[in-house]
């Protein structure tokens, strides 16, 4: 096994490699740091004295080979989802590799051997030629991440959801605001370029039902931690004791010592501390996040998970901004799991072409009404629909239905797009992050966290309004709602050591 200490890889009978940090070698870095500071401004002053400079009208980029024209990455988690990034890194210079198991750091270092690793993020980032940083951790670490990275002008593309709290997800966005000429950003909402999200868009947009009155997502999976059972009619997630008892289930119990490649802390990182048990761990590659995610501390359940996904289908044609209220219901209050089964809805104020909205997210097999009783939305394991005043539309990830109703079927009063007029495909959806943190257009990715950020600290407030069991008001200009015991579950409380905006 490789052992890694921040700073030093020691690997079996072979030579300790230095990296960035060790003292003989400062004076060195410091003179590369400065080289590279130098390559990343010339990076930056190229691109906006001339976006073409770098890449050329057809994509094709100038010397995409050189070493000058690449950015050096930062990756934080190199297994599971990392895997999703590496043909489209493998253009440029990963430089840095972070993940606190050093079985998946290795992995990850098959791919750039050259990167130095690390197993706390936190000394990551004292690593100074790093332009850009891809974040592929835990849902509870990535405001940490995506906010470190803003602090100090790196592009950052996060996997989703940007943050588990309200408070998490404005701090992201206002880092966003301060750096969003100079950072690109993008949330890992990658179906955002499957070409039906254009398509209902469009629809939406050119009135094709009617004025918008109301839109809504939903999700059907039911996803249990490990070694727990759902009584959906009471809503109740139990596990059974030694003695075949069933009891309402909680965090994981305590299993003893973590494996030697973990580093245990590292994982639990800001949050409260919860023992160690594989229960957390045991699902593959890429999924592993359902092992974790329905817990209160480590996710927001499948709000964060395909929720993410699903209610951008939905946004992506609203032009929303902050909702002005929030309520939920659903099975009963567990405080270590969110709920499995959950309904939650939402003002959102009018915009300069539509009135004011609701807008809604159902998780886990409770279900909008069907627009027609022959129609079975469940059969959308994952979907969307906006109703208007002339017409509903129901959509899943790759195709839509649209039913008009009322005086006017015959839809005399839409004017569909020309050819040539349709949105155009959005292309690679990572390429896009790239290119717009290459190009001197920063702002130029259609998930940035402004846009993702608002969608999903919307969300995040849905859970809130479910724990106090109430409709809450809410002012998105100050972030605070009518309620004080709501207010207090907006942001959460950290372990020292662990600075949400560093
Ligand atoms: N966009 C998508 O379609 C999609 C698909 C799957 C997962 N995801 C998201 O990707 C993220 C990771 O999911 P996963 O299933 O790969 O989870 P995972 O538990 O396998 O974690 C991924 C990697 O990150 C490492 N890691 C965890 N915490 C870390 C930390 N603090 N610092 C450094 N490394 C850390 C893990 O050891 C692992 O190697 C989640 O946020 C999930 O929501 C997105």
């Amino acid at each position: 096994m490789m052992k890694v200490q921040d700073g030093k890889v020691f690997g079996p009978g072979s030579a300790t490699t230095t990296m960035a940090g060790t003292c003989g070698e400062m004076n060195k870095i410091k003179s590369q740091e400065k080289q590279m500071i130098k390559r990343r401004d010339f990076i930056k002053n190229a691109a906006v004295a001339g976006a073409g400079f770098l890449i050329l009208k057809s994509g094709t980029r100038v010397g995409a080979q050189a070493p000058s024209n690449k950015l050096n990455i930062g990756m934080v988690g190199t297994w599971g989802r990392a895997d999703a990034h590496f043909g489209v890194l493998k253009n440029e210079n990963i430089v840095a590799m972070c993940d606190v198991n050093e079985d998946h750091l290795a992995h990850g270092l098959q791919h750039a051997p050259k990167a130095k690793p690390y197993t706390d993020w936190r000394k990551m980032f004292e690593q100074k030629d790093i332009d850009a940083v891809v974040c592929c951790t835990t849902d509870f670490t990535h405001a940490f991440v995506a906010n470190w990275a803003l602090n100090r002008g790196q592009h950052i593309y996060c996997e989703k959801p940007l943050g588990v709290s309200v408070e998490e997800v404005r701090t992201v966005r206002a880092s966003y605001e301060k750096q969003r000429k100079k950072c690109a950003t993008q949330i890992g909402t990658q179906r955002h370029a499957m070409e039906n999200f254009n398509r209902c868009r469009e629809l939406v947009r050119d009135g094709a039902i009617g004025e918008l009155k109301e839109a809504c997502a939903w999700g059907n999976r039911q996803v249990k931690p490990a070694g727990c059972e759902y009584d959906e009619k009471q809503g109740v997630i139990y596990m059974k004791d030694k003695s075949g008892e069933k009891r309402t289930a909680g965090y994981l119990p305590d299993a003893g010592a973590p494996p030697a490649n973990l580093h245990y802390d590292n994982w639990i990182g800001p949050v409260q501390f919860h023992p160690y048990n594989p229960g957390y761990f045991e699902k593959g590659p890429g999924a592993n996040c359902l092992s974790w995610n329905m817990f209160w501390d480590f996710g927001g359940g499948q709000i964060g998970d395909m929720g993410s996904h699903t209610m951008d289908l939905c946004w992506c044609a609203l032009d929303a901004d902050l909702p002005t209220t929030a309520e939920a219901k659903g099975d009963p209050l567990n405080n270590a799991i969110t709920p499995i089964k959950c309904e939650f809805h939402f003002d959102v104020p009018a915009n300069d072409w539509r009135g004011p909205i609701r807008v809604s997210w159902y998780e886990g097999g409770v279900m909008p009404q069907s627009p027609r009783e022959y129609i079975d939305l469940k059969k959308i394991d994952h979907g969307a629909m906006w109703k208007g005043t002339k017409g509903f539309l129901v959509a899943g990830f790759n195709e839509r239905i649209l039913i008009p109703f009322g005086k006017e079927t015959d839809m005399t009063y839409y004017k569909p797009r020309t050819k040539e007029t349709v949105l155009p495909p959005l292309g690679g959806f990572q390429e896009e992050w790239i290119n717009a943190a290459k190009n001197g257009t920063p702002e130029k990715t259609t998930c940035n966290f402004n846009y993702g950020g608002k969608m999903i600290e919307m969300m995040d407030l849905g859970l809130v309004a479910y724990r106090v069991g109430k409709k809450l008001k809410y002012d998105g200009a100050t972030g605070k709602t009518d309620s004080p015991e709501a207010d207090a579950l907006l942001s959460k409380k950290y372990r020292d050591g662990w600075t949400l905006n560093g």
